[in-house]
């Protein structure tokens, strides 16, 4: 079976790892939620060997993630566990870091709810939350790509969309985690990093 691919991925991987290499300089175990292809996995855990790298996913990407992991030859990706963030018990201990990549744009608000949740919940105090994607603030587009974008997850998924800033922070404060940094990202995206305090 040919391993699935993604473009954005290779993309945004190097400028990614720029920001967290620094965030996840410290840590030891990170927990990927929505880990896609594999993709990330791979090339983050090469490129920062001190970190436990554990990929995780709804059940029909845990196929492909393998396939990723077992064509490379990183040692520190830990084999993927099936997690969909509405459960209500995560199948993981305790992480010092929880990663996650273009998936809040595709989850339900109740997932992302979840989410902050279960990260919270995951990580002890001093432990970080990094969220990449797009982002609404004060409830606009930034860019009309992004309002286009929408466009098209709505298409495939009415409940599904680009969340506003505001409410993820707002998430996070319920889940004793503060917001440390907003970083601007290529092509109109945001890396948000959070601190469980
Ligand atoms: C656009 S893909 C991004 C994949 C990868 N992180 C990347 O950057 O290419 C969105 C990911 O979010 C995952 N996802 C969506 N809803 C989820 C949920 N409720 N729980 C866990 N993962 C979810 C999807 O399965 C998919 O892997």
């Amino acid at each position: 079976m040919q391993k699935p691919y993604s473009e954005s991925c290779d993309q945004n991987k190097s400028p990614i790892l720029f920001i967290i290499e620094s965030i996840f300089s410290t840590c030891h175990e990170v927990l990927e939620i929505g880990s896609g292809t594999g993709q990330h996995a791979v090339y983050f855990a090469e490129k920062m060997p001190h970190l436990r790298w554990r990929c995780s996913d709804c059940e029909p990407y845990i196929v492909g993630i393998n396939q990723w992991i077992d064509d490379s030859d990183v040692i520190n990706v830990v084999a993927p566990v099936k997690l969909d963030v509405s459960e209500s018990e995560w199948p993981v201990a305790t992480v010092d870091a929880v990663f996650t990549a273009n998936s809040i744009h595709i989850m339900h608000d109740q997932d992302v709810v979840n989410l902050m949740k279960g990260s919270g919940n995951l990580l002890n105090k001093g432990g970080h939350l990094v969220i990449y994607g797009p982002f609404n603030y004060g409830g606009s587009f930034t860019s009309a790509s992004n309002e286009s974008f929408e466009q098209w997850l709505k298409s495939r998924d009415p409940l599904s969309g680009i969340k506003d800033f505001e409410l993820i922070v707002d998430l996070a404060g319920n889940n004793n985690l503060m917001l440390c940094e907003d970083y601007e990202m290529p092509e109109n995206n945001r890396i948000l990093h959070f601190k469980k305090y």
